[in-house]
């Protein structure tokens, strides 16, 4: 009756088995204040035009003649509108408001767009990676069995410091390529001649590339793409995911974008067509008042109060990185990115490291085995506590270390 490799994934989803043992800790040791760097939470208010945005909508929801029920499938215009001209058309990528679905959460539309591929296609990762790509792909039996730490029919692109955790497309045939920039974990960005490698494998192969943008808010330097469509050829062979979780810390409100560009069709199929299709029957649209909120931070005063958080996050991302070199550790990231990747000291693994840091000074973080084998002897930090919390953290860490 289940599907043997839903029984072989392991049994807890990375986050929520860190999640556990962090309580335990605190039940264990309720004097403690444990300062929290592990899953990628905002801790900022949302910014007061989403604030004001919501207020607004929540009222014409309180009148016969102003609310609104179920929305259009794809998600309401004037947001389709807003991300298109915002994110992409302002930068001189081609992507057209119906070409946008609006979801409620760029990990779920990530796990979910597998279902419109065969299960016979090979999936290729990052290492480390994401572990939802993974994982989506295995709970669908697309990566054979899991044998000592390993899918067998999984392909991974290796990221370790010599590729600057930047992966090369392979030489192998991989047929659905996830990709994410800025990383998540690692941090690092891809340049425009990287990406470039990848849509052109892509368009040589009939590849589809999954591209995780969930972060772009945080790439403040021009040279870098924010966007895999502001490389050519990508509207033939890429799907993109967008998220105002990180940008505008929806991470409680949910609210995000897939785009599927008309131009990309696999086996004379159209994949905007399909997930229409898709969306569809399983999705029933993200709340009118999310929608509005969300809208807001396009607004110039939703812009500059978006970027003041974002510059609030970042100045974390500074210091946690400059405490780690002051210490003599090898760290990356951190900049155009909200992680910070760092090698644990003294050859730990990455959970003695955890376990070292959760007993010794009440940090959490994130063992970066839990992202693949390559994460092994790593560790990821983010920036999205506060000033206060992450300057005491980083007194913390030169304490013990
Ligand atoms: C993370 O910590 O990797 C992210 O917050 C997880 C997520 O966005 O789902």
């Amino acid at each position: 009756m289940i599907q043997t490799s839903v029984l072989e994934i392991p049994a807890s989803y990375l986050f929520s088995d860190i999640g556990k043992q962090v309580a335990a800790y605190q039940a264990s040791h309720p004097d403690k204040r444990v300062i929290r760097m592990g899953i990628g939470d905002v801790t900022r208010p949302l910014p007061r035009v989403c604030i004001d945005a919501l207020h607004k909508a929540t009222d014409e929801m309180a009148s016969a003649d102003t609310l609104r029920g179920y929305g259009p499938d794809q998600g309401y215009e004037f947001l389709r509108d807003a991300i298109a001209r915002n994110e992409y058309q302002s930068r001189g990528a081609t992507i057209y408001p119906d070409e946008i679905f609006v979801s409620d959460g760029a990990k779920s539309d990530s796990a979910n767009i597998q279902e419109l591929f065969d299960v016979d296609s090979i999936v290729g990762v990052t290492d480390p990676v994401y572990p939802v790509y993974v994982d989506s792909n295995a709970m669908a039996g697309r990566l054979g069995h899991y044998l000592n730490g390993d899918w067998t029919r999984l392909v991974t692109f290796p990221c370790t410091e010599e590729n600057g955790f930047v992966a090369s497309p392979p030489r192998k045939e991989v047929s659905l390529i996830y990709l994410c920039f800025p990383n998540n974990p690692t941090g690092a960005t891809a340049s425009a001649s990287q990406l470039k490698a990848w849509v052109d494998y892509a368009l040589d192969h009939r590849a589809v590339i999954l591209y995780d943008a969930a972060y772009r808010a945080y790439i403040t330097n021009p040279d870098i793409p924010r966007s895999i469509y502001e490389i050519e050829g990508a509207r033939e062979c890429a799907i993109e995911f967008g998220s105002f979780s990180k940008t505008a810390g929806f991470t409680g409100l949910r609210c995000s974008w897939t785009v599927v560009p008309k131009d990309l069709r696999i086996d004379n199929a159209s994949l905007h067509a399909l997930w229409a299709r898709r969306q569809a029957t399983k999705f029933n649209g993200t709340p009118y008042i999310v929608q509005r909120a969300a809208e807001a931070i396009y607004t110039e005063e939703g812009k500059a109060q978006v970027e003041r958080v974002i510059g609030y996050y970042m100045e974390n991302a500074a210091r946690i990185r400059g405490a780690l070199e002051a210490l003599g550790l090898t760290a990356s990231g951190g900049v155009n990115a909200p992680y910070v990747w760092l090698k644990c000291p003294d050859d730990q693994s990455s959970w003695a490291f955890f376990d070292r840091l959760l007993n010794e000074a009440q940090v959490i973080g994130t063992p970066g085995s839990g992202f693949g084998a390559c994460g092994e002897g790593y560790f990821r930090l983010t920036a999205f506590g506060s000033h206060e919390d992450t300057i005491e953290a980083m007194d913390r860490l030169r304490k013990i270390l």
